[in-house]
């Protein structure tokens, strides 16, 4: 469920009507709904009642200040991918032992960082980690505490380029080798071991490949367990799917997964940790475009509009769908027409959908993709020269900018010119 509804034939975010928003604002820009996200993260922790469990909200989804200030003031803690994300995380409040630190290649420098700023715990994806970590540890005189990673070799069933399951996949240590692998993190300095991590990949519609990897580290838990490992704590990772689709997809609720988890873990007497970021940011988030042309082709026409796939590139690089609806709601009896919806990027690959099915649309109408609230803002870039577009966050019947489009200066202004070019 999220806060985006028609009110008086305008879409609108919580109380704010999406058009008055637009008139300040300008097009294209992200839409974020406070209450939405709230939403989300309450789901999530209801779905765990009962269970002793933290949720770590992992922020590469959308790291928007304000939207981690929402979240942290929920009581989320963070997973983090970088230094960059740490650093952020922090700076919303979040304290170093509400924040996991996870990636496969963490570097000596991002470790320094951490585990001087403090951290709950590092998630560690292979052995030349766990000796670096160790010796970072050690030169610092702190014990870091750690999981391990594992790869229970089992296919997520989402798209290729966001399963990280399977053996074929860079993440994680393989099943057969964890034994070994924390033997070894048992014997180095500076480490403690926590406990056990698992992701297995993103937009998951199917609960079984949870439910089988959930099982193999049940096991490999009490294998560790009877090895002499205190493992306290099992960070499950994220990867709840989201309906895109909502004509037909229903992914299945937080409430099912935690059943799961209840299932296949929760004999185990292990603290819970999860890491959602798509299911929490995806639904709470807009994209807001308005239509420049519609161009009549040979058999088939263009809606060329404002917003292209710099910032949104999930349909060009994942084939990813995302509803697109007017702002304005269409009248009943009102006849949609297949468009190519298209930005004004020079690439064919600067296509949105094809064939969509859209009501009548001209110059300076406005189109809003939902499900843009996670991967969306986070993953443009200024490809075209096209300044990164402004995100927006709604709280009941306010809003605010909470992050400004530059301005053609302060693009200009971020390059530097070579001292050899000054005369
Ligand atoms: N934990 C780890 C270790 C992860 O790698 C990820 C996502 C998550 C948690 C959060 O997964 P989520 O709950 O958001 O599915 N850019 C892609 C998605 C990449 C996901 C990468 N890892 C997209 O636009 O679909």
């Amino acid at each position: 469920m999220d806060h985006f509804i028609y009110n008086n034939g305008v879409l609108h975010a919580e109380d704010v009507s999406v058009k008055e928003i637009a008139a300040k604002v300008g097009t294209p820009f992200y839409l974020y709904s406070t209450a939405t996200l709230q939403r989300h993260y309450t789901v999530f922790d209801e779905a765990l009642d009962g269970l002793e469990h933290k949720i770590f909200y992992a922020m590469k989804a959308n790291d928007n200040m304000a939207v981690l200030r929402v979240l942290a003031g929920m009581g989320a803690g963070m997973d983090v991918v970088s230094g960059g994300e740490y650093a952020k995380a922090r700076a919303a409040g979040v304290a170093g032992d509400m924040i996991v630190f996870s990636g496969v290649g963490k570097t000596e420098a991002e470790m320094w960082q951490v585990l001087n700023g403090g951290i709950r715990q590092f998630n560690v994806e292979s052995e030349p980690e766990l000796r670096l970590l160790s010796k970072v540890a050690s030169a610092q005189g702190k014990v870091a505490p750690i999981t391990l990673r594992v790869n229970p070799d089992v296919d997520a069933k989402t798209h290729a380029k966001i399963a990280t399951g399977r053996s074929e996949n860079k993440f994680g240590i393989p099943m057969a080798k964890a034994r070994e692998a924390y033997a070894e993190a048992a014997s180095l300095p500076g480490l403690e071991v926590v406990g056990i991590d698992v992701h297995i990949g993103s937009q998951l519609t199917d609960l079984a490949p949870y439910r089988l990897a959930f099982s193999k580290v049940a096991e490999l838990a009490e294998a560790l367990r009877a090895d002499g490992h205190d493992i306290r704590r099992l960070d499950l990772g994220g990867g709840l799917g989201i309906p895109y689709q909502r004509s037909n997809e229903a992914p299945p609720l937080p409430v099912e997964y935690g059943q799961v988890i209840r299932e296949t873990v929760g004999h185990l007497g292990c603290e819970i940790e999860i890491e959602p970021g798509r299911l929490i940011a995806g639904n709470a988030g807009l994209l807001v475009s308005s239509v420049i042309y519609l161009k009549q082709g040979e058999g088939r026409n263009f809606l060329i509009i404002d917003a292209a796939m710099n910032d949104l590139i999930r349909p060009a690089m994942y084939e990813a769908h995302h509803d697109i609806i007017a702002v304005e709601e269409p009248e009943i009896g009102v006849e949609p027409a297949p468009v190519d919806i298209v930005g004004p990027i020079c690439e064919s690959g600067d296509t949105f959908s094809k064939s969509r099915l859209m009501p009548p649309l001209k110059s300076g109408d406005l189109v809003a993709f939902r499900s843009a609230g996670a991967y969306g803002a986070v993953m443009a870039s200024e490809y075209n020269a096209r300044p990164l577009i402004p995100e927006v966050l709604v709280q009941g019947d306010q809003f605010a900018v909470v992050r400004p489009r530059p301005t053609y200066e302060e693009m200009i202004s971020r390059d530097t010119i070579p001292h050899w070019m000054e005369s």
